[in-house]
């Protein structure tokens, strides 16, 4: 599928498909997916077979792809620059080891950076100065990169404090996670939970969950403050006991009857993702069974219900992923980041690393 959208729509970056069709007129809402796409061919390359026509291919698609990425290193917009990074410089330097690549990692690793409120201790979101997201959480890894790579203890500082405010304010006891957080600038004072994704400020949007599940394990992986790792496992139990058998959430956790049945599949395909990661550092060995396990199931539902290919006008891998549903925007559809990672569980489960 991948290969047939860049022979169809050369460049282009889509972030939706509107009825199985990547490129269409509907609405973007925010510019934060780009390096899903090249993600995707830079894991296709890693595993071709070596030298390969296929691997040469691949390779030479994910350089097209990722280099316009470059300049969005500087982007003081947007709180995703770990979503656009780690999916694509992260990946061409950890193929190539070429040093110069690790340039535009660690200046969006500052850049993301300047986000930081010292009042709350946060890195804003988009939206305004006195907002927090979940979402972020995907997104601090490429801070913490930045400020091992160089050894800034700044650039760690703010990574470490934005995670523990997160953990503070949007992650609830029961591990179940509010979308965004609302501060009062001038005092620093957390003030609420709300959401715009999900399906209310005190409800647990999927998605949100599968980010901080994975996010606080990226972040314990860097860190290792065992808060995180506890964290993250909060977060994977609640997904694990309020998912159906098959592990394929509704689109938010607290939805009402009436629209449970519209479920999130690229919310399970974060969660497999981060669950292979999660599963090789609980201290528990019984636990990181079921995480592994866990994120085989969801793999094993995605595949035999969820998969497009039995519909061959559908342009995306996995059907049934929900971008936002209050603005109608890529429901019931393929999402980039569904199909990325999506991908990337595949590949850790198939080759295990
Ligand atoms: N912007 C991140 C998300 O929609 O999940």
């Amino acid at each position: 599928q991948v290969r047939r959208l860049i022979e169809k729509h050369p460049m282009l970056y889509p972030l939706h498909t509107q009825d199985g069709i990547w490129k269409h007129e509907g609405q973007v809402w925010t510019h934060w997916s780009d390096g899903f796409l090249p993600g995707m061919m830079w894991m296709f390359a890693k595993r071709s077979e070596r030298d390969s026509p296929e691997a040469k291919y691949w390779m030479e698609q994910a350089a097209r792809y990722t280099k316009p990425i470059e300049e969005r290193k500087k982007d003081r917009d947007v709180h995703d620059l770990g979503f656009l990074f780690l999916s694509t410089y992260y990946r061409w330097y950890r193929m190539t080891h070429d040093a110069a690549l690790r340039e535009p990692l660690i200046e969006a690793g500052r850049t993301l950076a300047t986000r930081f409120k010292e009042k709350g201790g946060y890195l804003r979101s988009f939206v305004a100065d006195n907002s927090v997201f979940i979402d972020t959480m995907m997104n601090v890894g490429i801070i913490f990169y930045a400020a091992r790579e160089t050894g800034d203890r700044k650039l760690r500082d703010i990574a470490m404090r934005h995670c523990w405010t997160t953990r503070r304010v949007l992650v609830r006891g029961d591990g179940s996670v509010a979308h965004e957080g609302i501060f009062d600038t001038d005092t620093g004072e957390f003030l609420k939970q709300t959401t715009h994704q999900g399906y209310r400020g005190d409800s647990c949007w999927s998605r949100g969950l599968a980010w901080a599940a994975y996010g606080f394990t990226t972040a314990y992986e860097y860190s290792r403050d065992p808060r995180f790792l506890q964290t993250a496992e909060a977060c994977a139990d609640y997904y694990i006991t309020h998912s159906p058998a098959d592990g394929v959430p509704p689109w938010d956790f607290s939805a009402p009857a009436e629209n449970r049945t519209l479920l999130d599949t690229s919310a399970a395909a974060i969660f497999a993702a981060g669950l292979t990661r999660l599963c090789r550092l609980a201290p528990d060995p019984l636990k990181g069974h079921l995480y592994w396990s866990t994120a085989v199931q969801i793999l094993r539902s995605l595949c035999e219900k969820h998969l497009a290919k039995i519909d061959p006008k559908w342009e995306g891998i996995l059907k049934g992923g929900v971008y936002h549903v209050h603005k109608g925007v890529g429901v019931d559809e393929s999402v980039m980041w569904g199909e990325y990672f999506f991908c990337e569980a595949l590949e850790r489960v198939l080759w295990k690393g």
